[in-house]
């Protein structure tokens, strides 16, 4: 389970989002063995997960036992166990439907949308998506304009998930910040 900025819809017919998997962290590794994936959308009340989320190996910490410690109410979904959080804004499931493709520290991955859920199309409240802008608010990530690319990047980051409206009305929120579980 990891935090995830690298996630950009890419097509709508099928939907298919690319993903940027940082070479060998634990995730990179199960979902390449798995070739499926788990995105969740996370909520500003979930910015206290930055540094077990981000910077934290599952190879190092039990980051379910971890989440269960500090109350994060996580249930298995019954049809294949995959953790999800209660209060994500949504989740979509992945399938590759590319090989990865190196580049530079990071693999990439075209994947197929299968499934996904946003508890507002089913009626529920309306969280704030936890934006890359707040981390930066909160002093958790900083921002480098060593270039003019790094600024384009980060514009990007921002403003490029409103691409995601095509997927559901939840997302039109651009939701920058997401998690991946695997099955
Ligand atoms: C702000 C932020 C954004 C990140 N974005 C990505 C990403 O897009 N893709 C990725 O594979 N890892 C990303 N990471 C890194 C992983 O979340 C991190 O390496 C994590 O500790 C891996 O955990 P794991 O070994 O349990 O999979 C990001 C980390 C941070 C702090």
């Amino acid at each position: 389970m990891n935090l995830v900025t690298y996630a950009s819809p890419i097509s709508l017919k099928p939907r298919q989002y690319a993903l940027g998997l940082y070479l060998n962290t634990l995730s990179w590794e199960n979902m390449l063995a798995t070739r499926t994936g788990l995105l969740q959308v996370l909520g500003e009340q979930h910015a206290a997960l930055f540094e077990l989320l981000g910077r934290t190996s599952g190879r190092d910490v039990d980051k379910l036992a971890e989440l269960a410690a500090r109350g994060v109410p996580v249930t298995r979904r019954p049809a294949d166990g995959i953790p999800l959080l209660d209060d994500s804004l949504g989740w979509m499931e992945l399938r590759f439907a590319s090989e990865p493709v190196n580049y530079g520290d990071h693999d990439v991955v075209i994947c197929e949308v299968t499934d996904w859920h946003t508890p507002a199309a089913a009626g529920g409240g309306a969280a704030q998506a936890l934006y890359t802008g707040r981390l930066r608010e909160l002093g958790l990530i900083a921002i480098f304009f060593r270039t003019p690319l790094d600024f384009l990047f980060w514009f990007s980051c921002v403003e490029s998930i409103a691409a995601l409206f095509g997927l559901t009305g939840v997302f039109t929120a651009q939701p920058t910040l997401v998690t991946l579980f695997f099955g």
